[in-house]
């Protein structure tokens, strides 16, 4: 089966911290679609990481599409701030609050394309009601908090249930998945329904990226 094209969005969280301007070059010429960047506050995650400044320093180095992960407690206080620091696509986590939908609405009249995460423990099933408002959902294919780990196995299943909803439904939204991709697991997870697929550790640590990016397409 010829697999659709996908988005490639390599994640600056195992980039050099202290040269994330080469790290967008790096991104950029590698061919891929979009830049990730993961937002962490060390407690919805054990991982601290930066905050709307570092997205509004680094939005005049790069014209792709800053795909935007807040994995952070209470989004909706900070979601605004991260839209005006040039956020293309704004990601929180279902688990972080109880007024999503209200969420989605905000980042949307803001100008932002609203997307859901879901941590590896938390079900399809509580993403169903919010699938017809957002442009993407996030499936982590890892614990959240740090590159680099390996793909949960089962996680492929969550991915082809979200697939299937989504078909059964007429829902549009893309499919993201971060965790744990490589080259030797990205058709599994592009087969499974993956319309997007975000990789940090392995983009980062390849000298060929923009084999890398082909070989993930
Ligand atoms: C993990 C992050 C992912 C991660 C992906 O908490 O949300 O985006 O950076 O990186 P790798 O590809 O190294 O798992």
């Amino acid at each position: 089966m010829r697999y659709p094209s996908v988005l490639i969005a390599p994640s600056i969280l195992s980039a050099d911290f202290s040269d994330l301007k080469s790290a967008l070059g790096d991104i950029q010429s590698s061919g891929a679609d979009w830049v990730h960047l993961d937002v962490m506050d060390g407690h919805f995650v054990p991982n601290l990481t930066f905050g709307p400044k570092m997205v509004a320093d680094l939005r005049p180095h790069s014209s792709l599409p800053f795909d935007v992960h807040l994995m952070i407690t209470n989004p909706e206080q900070m979601a605004h701030r991260f839209i005006e620091a040039g956020a293309d696509y704004l990601i929180f986590h279902l688990e972080a609050l109880v007024h999503s939908h209200r969420l989605i609405q905000d980042i949307r009249q803001r100008g932002a394309k609203p997307g859901i995460s879901i941590v590896p423990s938390t079900p399809i099933s509580a993403s169903v009601e919010l699938l017809p408002y957002v442009d993407q959902v996030l499936v982590m294919t890892v614990n959240p908090g740090f590159g680099g780990q390996a793909m949960i196995p089962s996680a492929g299943d969550k991915i082809r249930q979200l697939s299937e909803i989504r078909k059964e439904r007429g829902d549009d939204f893309l499919i993201n998945v971060a965790g744990g991709i490589k080259a030797e697991n990205a058709s599994s997870v592009r087969g499974a329904g993956g319309g997007a697929l975000v990789s940090g550790g392995a983009f980062f640590n390849v000298a060929g990226k923009k084999g890398f990016v082909s070989a993930l397409s």
